[in-house]
């Protein structure tokens, strides 16, 4: 039985983990507590917020061919089989954010007739022209979705820790680095 993630998967995880939850808060962050719209800082960040954002998308394509050539661990045989569905069905989702965050974000970009830049190093191919009609769709989207995830990636954590520290078993372990 298997019981551990391959070190790829290990990286991938922890990489996007990282990328995810910083670029969130600094996307919450600027659109919550910088005020002006004509600060420069909030230019900065948002910036800022977009150029790594966009890696997720790269990141994402070779995370899903390594989950497809890949197996997972097991869930232990203590979780009922609802819990263990109800864990696949998060897993799915969460993967659906890794992907819907950043598109939406560059949907949302090019709608307003800005780039979806990566790393500072280039743009990614415009794909729609601006369209104002499309970006009061397109940005309550981006929006909601980001306070969906933001719950979810809270209880993913909070179950992580409960599987470690309450039923004492080996999924949180299965994630880590030995
Ligand atoms: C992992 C990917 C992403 C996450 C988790 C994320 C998350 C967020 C969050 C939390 C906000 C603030 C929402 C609020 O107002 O409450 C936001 C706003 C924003 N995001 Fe993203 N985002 C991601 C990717 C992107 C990408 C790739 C772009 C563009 C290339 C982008 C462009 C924007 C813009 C322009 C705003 C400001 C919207 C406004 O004008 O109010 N985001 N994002
Ligand atoms: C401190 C933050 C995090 C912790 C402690 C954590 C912990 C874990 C652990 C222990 C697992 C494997 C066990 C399992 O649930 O089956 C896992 C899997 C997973 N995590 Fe996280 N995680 C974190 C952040 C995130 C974030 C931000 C995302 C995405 C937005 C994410 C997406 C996933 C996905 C999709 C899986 C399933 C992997 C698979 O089976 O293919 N995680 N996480």
């Amino acid at each position: 039985m298997k019981t551990s993630y391959t070190l790829t998967a290990k990286i991938l995880h922890w990489l996007m983990a990282t990328l995810f939850i910083f670029v969130w808060f600094i996307g919450f962050y600027s659109d919550h507590f910088i005020i002006s719209n004509t600060d420069p800082l909030r230019s900065t960040l948002i910036g800022l917020h977009k150029n790594i954002a966009t890696t997720i998308i790269f990141l994402f394509c070779i995370r899903l061919f390594w989950r497809y050539t890949h197996p997972v661990p097991d869930l232990p045989d203590t979780m009922s089989p609802t819990l263990k569905k109800l864990t696949h069905i998060m897993h799915i989702i969460l993967y659906m954010m890794l992907i819907l965050m950043p598109v939406t974000g560059c949907l949302l970009s090019w709608s307003v007739g800005y780039p979806a830049p990566v790393l500072y190093l280039f743009n990614l191919p415009t794909l729609i022209h601006a369209n104002p009609e499309f970006k009061a769709i397109i940005k309550p989207v981006h929006i909601y979705l980001s306070w969906i995830v933001g719950i979810m990636v809270v209880g993913h954590i909070a179950a992580a820790f409960k599987h470690h520290f309450i039923d004492k078993d080996n999924v949180f372990k299965s994630m880590m680095f030995k």
